[in-house]
């Protein structure tokens, strides 16, 4: 991809000018109809494998509880370091057993109603009064499961038991993300660690903030007040990734910075020599995004990450996660105000004044019934691409 980005910018043509597909739309309806909506939720954000944390969000010995899925989420890893989810719900009479979202340290897990306490790993270990209770099969006291792995740096869970992906690995983890599983080393995400998240929800249906992340058609107008100084304008390498059965659902782009430009004019030899060796070096001529599907965006800044990942509490809402992921080496207090502004530009002034805002906007005139169906210019396939895996996945006889 770096190649096709360096091409571009050497010959001034973006891949997009000589592209001879047809132009695309997608359907209005794909964002305001309920049925499909309920669809989206029972295939994509109950039956596949979500990111639900960044590893370092949860250290041995720790739990934390994740709502963002709208299901309630237990996550605990043990003292050997093994990640696991359960629902937070207790097998007595369904109290919520833990309450906090960011993580504290807990050697075992008791339920605040009557005391039933549960190890890490979910299983029973004590009941106040037992005798009270006839005896029963354990497995119906230990906590319910959930598919979960931890790979590449992240947590990643299926919000329900009985999916394609109930026995949840990292093989099969790998196996979903097709070659994109070979990239994510590369990106060193495992090294990063969290700095920030914040959580808001917006009347906007969660569809149309992917697509403001999958082309880079728009950074020319609407961010030219922040953003659009660093990069070219429409240079941008892309593909699709994953598993033929899961039909490539990934989506993983390079948008060319400025940057790229003097550096693909230099003579083949000095090209081979400052070819970039790492995130750090590839971020500074390229902004690497990927559409981890079906919720996932990651944006590979010059210096940090920033994960987002989307959930539609209804047809018309979404509820956005974004979490700032630093490395570890710039986390000490010293590098505090550093991030805080970071943060600060991207997520208020470009993210939520920029593209949350707009996508807020669409929502709104979809009503109008001005468009049946929005367009797609061949500088925007990648949204198209989005569209069709959505479709393909919450199809009515899958
Ligand atoms: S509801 Fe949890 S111990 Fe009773
Ligand atoms: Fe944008």
């Amino acid at each position: 991809m770096l190649e096709r980005i360096r091409q571009q910018c050497a010959t001034g043509r973006a891949e997009w000018q000589d592209c001879t597909d047809a132009e695309t739309s997608v359907a209005v309806e794909r964002y305001t109809s309920v049925d499909i909506y309920q669809r989206e939720i029972d295939k994509l954000f109950r039956g596949l494998p979500l990111i639900a944390a960044h590893g370092s969000e949860l250290q041995a010995g720790q739990v934390l509880a994740h709502d963002g899925y709208g299901v309630p989420i237990l996550l605990s890893r043990d003292k050997d370091g093994v990640v696991r989810a359960h629902l937070n719900v207790c097998r007595h009479r369904g109290t919520r057993l833990v309450e906090s979202s960011t993580a504290i340290a807990k050697s075992s897990i008791v339920c605040p109603y009557h005391g039933w306490a549960y190890q890490l790993d979910g299983k029973l270990r004590h009941r106040l009064h037992a005798e009270s209770f006839d005896k029963k099969e354990c497995a119906d006291e230990d906590l319910v499961a959930l598919p979960c792995v931890e790979r590449h740096g992240l947590i990643w869970v299926v919000p329900s038991s009985g999916s394609d992906f109930d026995k949840l690995s990292s093989n099969s983890l790998d196996e979903y993300l097709g070659e994109l599983s070979a990239e994510m080393p590369f990106y060193e995400v495992a090294q990063l660690t969290h700095f920030r998240t914040i959580e808001a929800e917006y009347p906007a249906n969660w569809k149309l903030i992917v697509d403001a992340f999958l082309e880079s058609y728009h950074i020319r107008v609407l961010h030219k007040n922040t953003i659009a100084p660093f990069f070219t304008d429409g240079i941008t390498a892309g593909g699709r990734f994953g598993s033929e059965q899961s039909g490539k659902p990934h989506i993983h782009s390079l948008v060319a910075r400025r940057a790229a430009q003097a550096w693909s004019e230099q003579g083949d030899t000095s090209l081979q020599k400052t070819m970039p060796q790492n995130i750090r070096e590839l971020s500074e001529l390229v902004t690497p995004s990927q559409v981890i599907f079906p919720n996932t965006i990651t944006i590979f800044h010059p210096d940090y990450l920033s994960l987002i990942t989307l959930y539609p509490t209804s047809v018309g809402t979404l509820r956005w996660t974004h979490k700032m992921l630093i490395p570890k080496d710039r986390a000490d207090s010293t590098w505090v105000a550093h991030w805080e502004k970071t943060f600060n530009l991207i997520e208020k002034g470009v993210f939520q004044a920029e593209d949350i805002h707009t996508a807020v906007q669409i929502q709104k005139g979809f009503a109008s019934g001005a468009n049946t169906h929005l367009r797609l210019g061949r500088i925007e396939q990648a949204v198209s691409w989005f569209h069709d895996s959505v479709a393909r996945h919450t199809a009515a006889s899958r």
